[in-house]
């Protein structure tokens, strides 16, 4: 059983439970049918930690929940989405104050990460473990964002409550954007009125997004959480829906941090940033942090490892197993760069992956995430002909 953890509305008084309820350890508590009759009694199963299988969703999600969206004409061009998606959050954010259709603008954003995450998720996962550009702010939230949707996703979210999350990831640094990009690049330690601005940021972005006319209290109260461990909430507040959106809103936060580079430290590998984060939240205890672990794998792509044939690469797709990626050779055994990278399968056992390799070695080289991902409009050559792509 993959278990989904209920919230306090997925449970309502009177009502026959239309799933067996199981706890963290997959002990069955309430069998389906069962009637709770007291508000109490709901608030001790969601303390205790209620979980459903996730084949038990299509019932989980609320009756009023809308449709998925029709899907659209697949992203021909997703990296070039990618690259206007980011540019209209980095305009959003940017004249924020001056802009007056603020929610309609974020509402058209939003579901574009969401697309681009379906459309092609190692590419969005590449772009994020490969990012070294200027505009922080703005990155990390798209980052952010992309973790967020994947990890929800990968638990089963209705789409609905997906919007909301999107939002409040994209919106979330809101109350510190001019400062969050100097930070990025800031040897010295903090300055106390730097320190007062972090700590008020999630508070002040409530406020400006409510000056800006965003009503929906989930997006709002997630961005005023997402530093709030759950445990330091109350019990009433954690179990809210807005609390579970800024609980995968943090996680992803953290991680996408962790795997950035400051000027004050390079980035860490996606195992050791992977190991920390599942560490400091839960571990398997905690179901979104073992969504993430599942949805990333050990070698996310964009991670550098070395292979057993001696060669570098990077990794560009997830494999069928965790740790068995499809990765891009670019160095030879004697670290010689190859002309054109040769794609490796490292399910086999020659080309097995047996470690990772610092970011910094591929600093020197040029990579066109278009052409690597078989998404460049007119290709002269095709090394990666090896691969499928959903073309
Ligand atoms: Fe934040």
């Amino acid at each position: 059983m993959r278990p989904i953890r209920l919230n306090r509305n997925a449970v309502h008084l009177n009502e026959p439970l239309p799933w067996d309820v199981f706890d963290a350890g997959g002990t069955l508590l309430l069998r389906r049918g069962f009637r709770i009759q007291l508000p109490e009694q709901i608030d001790q199963l969601i303390v205790r930690g209620a979980y459903v299988a996730d084949t038990a969703l299509p019932a989980y999600a609320p009756a009023a929940a809308r449709p998925e969206r029709e899907r659209k004409t697949p992203i021909a061009d997703p990296v070039g989405v990618w690259q206007r998606t980011e540019g209209r959050l980095s305009k959003l954010l940017h004249d924020f104050e001056r802009t007056p259709d603020f929610v309609a603008r974020m509402r058209e954003i939003a579901p574009l990460v969401s697309d681009l995450c379906e459309r092609d998720a190692d590419l969005a996962l590449f772009q994020m473990m490969r990012w070294h550009g200027t505009n922080y702010a703005v990155a990390h939230a798209v980052h952010a964002a992309t973790l967020s949707e994947l990890i929800s996703r990968r638990l089963g979210w209705p789409q609905h409550q997906r919007e909301k999350l999107l939002q409040a990831a994209l919106s979330m640094n809101v109350g510190m954007r001019q400062m969050q990009t100097s930070l990025a690049s800031q040897t010295s330690p903090l300055t106390g009125a730097q320190r007062e601005v972090i700590n008020q940021h999630p508070v002040r972005g409530l406020c400006l997004l409510e000056s800006a006319g965003v009503e929906d209290q989930d997006w709002l109260r997630a961005v005023a959480l997402h530093h709030q461990p759950p445990e330091s909430m109350s019990a009433r507040m954690r179990h809210g829906s807005a609390a579970q959106l800024a609980e995968v809103i943090r996680l992803s936060d953290i991680f996408g941090a962790k795997v950035s580079p400051r000027a004050s430290r390079p980035a860490l590998s996606a195992d050791q940033a992977l190991r920390e984060t599942f560490i400091g939240h839960g571990g398997s205890d905690n179901p979104l942090v073992a969504a993430l672990v599942r949805e990333l794998g050990i070698y996310p792509p964009g991670t550098g490892v070395r292979l057993s044939s001696g060669e570098v690469g990077l990794v560009m797709r997830r494999g069928e197993r965790a740790n068995e990626p499809k990765v891009f050779a670019t160095h030879n055994r004697a670290g010689q760069y190859y002309m054109e990278p040769v794609v490796r399968d490292t399910a086999r056992s020659q080309f097995a992956v047996v470690g990772t390799v610092p970011a910094e070695r591929f600093q020197q080289l040029t990579i066109n995430p278009a052409r690597v991902f078989g998404y460049e409009a007119r290709t002269r050559l095709r090394p990666f002909d090896s691969l499928e792509f959903e073309l």
